[in-house]
């Protein structure tokens, strides 16, 4: 989608979309467009059900005019706002109305723009392997302006979120035979062109370092596993760090302890975590926001091979500490545990937060909506949860503690990678785990295996969701 800022209301801009508030309130565009039509709106109006109720449409197509429902005025918010958006961008594609502009009312940039916000990410699709489509619809939005030029600049923020989260979708989308491990790597290392300093951590370097559990993950894979590190530092005064984890398998077949053959095509996407990260490198490092970030993503591939590694292995971590795999599909736990390992040796971050597709059984818990969030740090937390309400990005805490820690105690190594019985508290157990690794270092684990997929709303359609980008571009400006 297009977004356009002008001043200019009767140049050519195609629909125009007026709001209209409960019980037929017009707002001041709408008032106007009624005299200049000689009620043409009121008489629409009259001839159907629609009352202005928040998110009801009407068409007016005789003369090229989308009335839309906002509702109460006073329960405007920005999650309204976005939501709006989000149903007026989803009407055009119906419509197939490529030219459009608000009107909705009086509304200051900060409204438009959630607005604006809200349609291009429902209005985002992922149709590149579509050759025998009819063609598509390509969305220019024009936005009232009465000083369009700073309204375009001061949209670069809102922008540069919506284009973190895009990068996210488009890199989740993909298959992994197109996105194997290395074509990865390489989308990572396109956030140079933003300054942020991108480090690939290979196979070779990962064996001299010793970060045998994300070698072991990728050992029975044909694409190599990788560590790849991305700095951004918008604050050079200061030498402290944020540190950002993302779980990045490219595909998770279980390996040995391989999956059911129903549904593990979802298991493209289990590099969700990581894709999340390059999103948010991608919309901080584009707003330049005055912080410094490091990003630590483990890209690896799960496979069963000879050469794969088997439950009952003993393999010895970057952190030296030793691991019991006794299922092989538990492996996100593993890559990021070296990972983790790897941040907080190499660069001592303040605080950190992971991302990662970690259980099913977080989804038996909160369902396809809710993030499982865990952590060892309350202050963390309050601030992770106030940003996860102004996003509408729902986030639910789950506890950690010694019961659970008990749980993945290994008879003959330090930890065992499942817990004991493995199929209670799944998400707490796999949290724990990396919590061993993290130690002492403030952290918040983000379990997005339910919330990265999205069975289309009025935010996203149907596929990958691009959660948490923006509920942590929220975070960092709060902070
Ligand atoms: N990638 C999966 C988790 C997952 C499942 C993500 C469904 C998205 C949708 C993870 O690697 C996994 O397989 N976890 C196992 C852990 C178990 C073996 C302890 C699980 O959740 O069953
Ligand atoms: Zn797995
Ligand atoms: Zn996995």
């Amino acid at each position: 989608m297009n977004i356009k800022f002008t001043s200019d209301i009767d140049k050519k801009c195609g629909v125009k979309i007026l709001g209209v508030y409960e019980g037929v309130k017009f707002s001041t565009f709408t008032q106007s467009f009624e005299k200049k039509l000689n009620g043409v709106i009121s008489k629409s109006i009259k001839n159907s059900s629609f009352t202005g109720k928040f998110g009801e449409i009407l068409d007016i197509f005789s003369d090229e005019i989308m009335l839309v429902g906002l509702g109460d005025l006073m329960k405007l918010d920005d999650k309204q706002l976005n939501k709006i958006g989000g149903i007026i961008g989803a009407h055009l594609l119906k419509i197939k109305k490529e030219k459009s502009i608000l009107l909705l009312d009086n509304f200051d940039d900060d409204k438009n723009f959630a607005i604006a916000y809200g349609a291009i990410l429902r209005t985002y699709s992922f149709d590149k392997y579509k050759t025998l489509n009819e063609k598509k619809v390509d969305l220019t939005f024009n936005i009232y302006s009465e000083n369009p030029k700073k309204s375009e600049k001061d949209f670069n923020d809102v922008n540069a979120i919506a284009d973190g989260v895009i990068t996210t979708r488009n890199l989740a989308n993909e298959p992994s035979n197109v996105l194997n491990t290395t074509a990865f790597v390489n989308e990572a290392k396109k956030l140079s062109k933003f300054g942020i300093k991108v480090d690939v951590v290979d196979e070779k370097r990962l064996k001299k370092l010793g970060a045998n559990l994300i070698l072991a993950v990728g050992s029975g894979s044909q694409n190599p596993p990788y560590i790849v590190t991305m700095q951004y530092t918008g604050n050079k005064k200061s030498k402290n760090t944020i540190a950002l984890i993302g779980k990045g398998l490219c595909f998770d077949s279980g390996g040995i302890c391989i999956k059911p053959s129903k549904g593990m095509d979802e298991m493209k996407s289990d590099m969700t975590g990581a894709a999340t990260v390059v999103g948010i490198m991608e919309s901080i490092a584009k707003r330049k926001m005055n912080i410094n970030v490091t990003g630590v993503i483990g890209i690896a591939e799960n496979m069963p091979d000879g050469a794969s590694y088997k439950p009952g292995d003993v393999v010895k971590s970057l952190s030296g500490k030793t691991v019991e795999v006794l299922d092989t599909d538990a492996e996100g736990r593993l890559v990021l545990a070296d990972c983790i390992t790897y941040a907080v040796q190499k660069f001592k971050p303040q605080f950190m937060l992971d991302f990662a597709t970690l259980t099913g059984a977080v989804m038996v818990a909160l369902g396809e909506e809710t993030t499982g969030i865990f952590s060892n740090d309350d202050n963390l937390v309050k601030m992770v949860k106030n940003a996860s309400e102004i996003t509408g990005e729902d986030v639910w805490q789950l506890p950690l503690g010694k019961k659970f820690a008990d749980m993945i105690k290994s008879d003959i190594a330090d930890v065992r990678n499942l817990g004991n019985p493995p199929r209670y508290a799944g998400s707490i157990t796999a949290a724990e785990f990396l919590k061993f690794f993290v130690e002492d270092v403030p952290w918040v684990h983000f379990d997005i295996a339910g919330t990265a997929w999205s069975k289309g709303n009025d935010l996203a359609p149907k596929g990958m969701s691009g959660v948490c980008v923006a509920l942590v571009n929220k975070l960092f400006e709060n902070m």
